[in-house]
């Protein structure tokens, strides 16, 4: 019966490689023949990208003479152009005004969500659960091709471990296996199984590579790595898109071994293409080709002649392509065979859309009304931002809150619209969201006073909030003195049984051009925070933020502490049903929370030194600080429960292992407590000897558990040599014979351990 079963699965795939092979011999034919009428500035036309602007730019500059350049055949694809109707009319510029009809691509930045809003994906990938993400994508992917969208800038995947940066906020945080899970999920969620069908649309992984490793922090800042790093540390979730079938990429700012991403061929050819097989067609970022003049690289001809030899295909903006492409194949400085490379790539992916067959596959004005913001996707925003917030601290079991008595709910963050959707929520509407205050009057019914007063503003800082303010208020400087605003919060606080604090940052505080050197909370929250504290009254601090920040002072004064990070539309019905227990919290950190900035880079896989701290007291001669332990406040991994989770000890079947074989590491998980809850078990491993130093511990596995109060259960991970691997100094992906640790627990700090040998 087996065999029979094998049998039939291998004539299934065969006959599915069959059908591939023949479905591309059909495009390849189709192309061909297209491209054989068309002009070499047809060809050059279709490798460049617009925006028009209007709405929210998203980078420096915007494009000029837009409808005139698609009638001239000079647009490959568009973004920023929104609806139906404004999509509708810019395609029909292109296939009914154009020698070539060929429809334009319509892209946007939908990072996490369209016009429903979810969490930042910094928050989503806190909730470390796959078939959420998954979701959260497709509703962003349902709702941008009813607005008539087909390629999707996202996902993000650039690994992040300094939260200065501020776009730590738009990725999956530290960590190269969840993010690469956490990649393949959102592939999924886009693309679908199928290009073709009006909901689904193209995905986008982006930056192309290290945009995250920007050194101190700064965007756009350079990045230095080794190969080694880069490899077992930053790649991954990059190819975890590539090989999920991700059908474009966009090449980062930043520069790799002293060559601009957009311009090297390493980075955009050998690695992409040649070990990877990367088939789909490489976009820049915003004129990030114009900018490596700035890099040192040449004038627009040289750098433009640079990124197409190195591979790349589609030019954002920036218009060097257009402009100087003819003129350098003219003088032999790029080739036909250059050029016509990247526009069958570009033909390739408007193909693999659906797109010859109808350019408007994707424009039906009955759809936004159906499927954008709607009953149904608000609810799946709310269930999702629930299960994105991390409880860091809930001392005296302060929360879950009584839905009865007086709550102070105070705060600049407690009623404020503006800043619930979070940096890149570009399509989103902040007035369509819902702030805390009014989640909490939802949730707590008729039982419970709620007294608000906003106590203080996000910054005093007035020049802050200017630069801050670019896409709307975010920073609203209140006409009340600062004084008489603490006055008023303290007086609510001295009135309730419990004072929650809704304090943070602004959106636009994290996100691109956000980085920031102190990523403590604002002085005017601080002084809230302690004000508050000093009524006696227990303290909840609801942090919302793009970023972790540096709680070490709120950790010590205040009761409990949830990180909400920036939820999105359903932001304060969401915090409410987790404040009040109608949401048991089950998220967990994806990105280290440092005790102070000095500690950054932090995350919890560093690799073994030859000194290392034997404890968190202060050794002369140890790797350690002189005024600081060497632990994080809050480690990845963490994040607590209304409930209380007990681990037994790992159990091994056995104590070693042949290459192709397998161990199971089990353990034994009870609900202690006494609500049901989910637990986020994290299997992680170390290779204890080796040809090359490894991090002390890598998460290689992952398991969402939902146990009653008293329940318990026993959950198992099966280990291959594939979890044992790594790149080794030649950069090949082997594992090595010898001793393994393996540990299982609650956070990469609080673990068990076994071990175990690889023969
Ligand atoms: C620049 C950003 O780096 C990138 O992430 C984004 O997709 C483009 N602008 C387009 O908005």
């Amino acid at each position: 019966m087996k065999k029979l079963i094998l049998a039939l699965a291998v004539l299934v795939s065969l006959s599915a490689a069959a059908q591939r092979s023949q479905d591309k011999k059909k495009m390849d034919a189709f192309i061909t023949n297209l491209m054989k009428k068309m002009t070499i500035e047809e060809k050059i036309g279709q490798l460049n990208l617009v925006t028009p602007g209007g709405g929210i730019a998203t980078g420096a500059v915007v494009s000029s003479n837009v409808e005139a350049k698609i009638k001239e055949g000079k647009v490959g694809g568009l973004f920023g152009v929104h609806g139906p109707e404004k999509v509708r009319q810019a395609q029909d510029f292109a296939v009914k005004q154009t020698r070539m009809k060929i429809p334009l691509l319509f892209g946007s930045d939908v990072i996490h969500g369209y016009k429903t809003i979810f969490p930042i994906p910094l928050g989503l990938s806190a909730s470390w659960d796959m078939a959420l993400i998954e979701r959260s994508a497709r509703i962003a992917a349902l709702e941008s091709t009813a607005n008539g969208l087909n390629w999707n800038f996202s996902p993000m995947v650039d690994i992040a471990r300094d939260p200065r940066w501020g776009r730590v906020a738009e990725g999956a945080g530290e960590d190269p296996y969840l993010g690469s899970q956490i990649a393949r999920a959102m592939v999924r969620g886009y693309q679908g199984d199928d290009m073709t069908k009006p909901t689904t649309m193209m995905a986008c992984v982006k930056h192309f590579i290290l945009y995250g490793a920007a050194e101190a922090g700064r965007d756009y800042n350079t990045t230095d790595m080794s190969r080694i790093k880069m490899f077992n540390e930053y790649l991954p979730p990059y190819k975890a898109a590539i090989d999920a079938g991700v059908g474009s990429v966009m090449s980062s700012f930043n520069d790799i071994d002293a060559v601009p991403a957009t311009g090297n061929k390493w980075v955009l050819t050998d690695l992409l293409r040649g070990r990877w097989g990367f088939d789909g067609f490489v976009v820049s970022d915003y004129t990030s080709v114009n900018e490596m003049i700035a890099h040192g690289m040449g004038d627009l001809q040289a750098v433009s002649a640079l990124a197409l030899k190195a591979g790349l295909d589609m030019d954002m903006v920036g218009e060097g392509f257009l402009t100087t492409l003819p003129k350098s194949l003219k003088e032999g400085k790029v080739t036909e065979k250059e050029i016509d490379q990247s526009c069958r790539r570009i033909l390739e992916a408007k193909y693999k859309l659906g797109l010859f067959d109808d350019p408007y596959r994707y424009i039906d004005t009955s759809r936004p009304a159906k499927e954008i913001l709607t009953a149904d996707t608000r609810k799946a925003a709310r269930e999702i931002a629930a299960r994105s917030f991390v409880l860091l601290k809930n001392n005296n079991q302060v929360l879950p809150l009584k839905k009865s008595g007086t709550i102070a709910l105070v705060g600049p963050l407690a009623n404020n619209k503006n800043n619930m959707l979070g940096t890149w929520a570009v399509s989103g509407d902040p007035q369509t969201s819902i702030p805390l205050l009014e989640g909490m009057k939802n949730v707590a019914g008729n039982g419970v006073n709620i007294i608000y007063a906003k106590g203080a503003n996000i910054t005093n800082d007035t020049l802050l909030a200017k630069k801050v303010n670019v896409f709307g208020t975010r920073i609203d400087i209140d006409k009340r003195s600062p004084e008489e605003m603490l006055k008023e919060a303290v007086e609510a606080a001295r009135k309730a049984d419990v004072v929650v604090a809704a304090v943070g940052e602004a959106s636009e505080m994290s996100g691109e051009s956000s980085s920031r050197s102190d990523i403590t909370l604002p002085e005017s929250q601080k002084k809230l925070v302690r004000a508050l504290v000093q009524t006696g009254k227990p303290v909840v601090l609801v942090m919302m933020s793009g970023r972790p920040l540096a709680l070490e002072e709120e950790n010590e004064l205040t009761t409990a502490m949830l990180q909400t990070w920036h939820a999105g539309s359903e932001a304060g019905n969401a915090i409410a049903d987790v404040l009040f227990g109608d949401y048991n919290p089950s998220g967990k950190l994806t990105a280290t929370f440092p005790r102070n900035v000095g500690q950054v880079p932090i995350y919890y896989s560093q690799r073994t030194t030859g000194r290392p701290a034997t404890s968190e007291e202060f050794k002369k001669f140890q790797s350690n600080y002189l005024d600081v332990p060497n632990s994080p406040l809050f480690p990845f991994g963490y994040g607590l429960s209304y409930t209380t989770f007990s681990y037994g000890d790992v159990k091994l079947n056995k104590n070693s292992m042949k290459p192709n074989e397998a161990i199971t590491a089990t353990v034994t998980l009870t609900n202690t407590g006494k609500y049901d809850g989910e637990e986020v078990v994290q299997l992680y491993i170390r290779d204890v000897v080796c040809s090359i130093t490894r991090p002390v511990k890598e998460l290689k596995g992952f398991q969402k558990v939902f146990l009653k109060a008293g329940e318990s259960k026993e959950v198992s991970f099966k280990i291959t040599a594939e979890d044992l691997k790594f790149y080794n100094s030649e950069l090949n992906y082997v594992a090595e014979p010898g001793d393994f640790k393996v540990f299982i627990g609650t956070s990469s700090q609080e673990v068990k351990e076994a071990d175990f040998k690889l023969q």
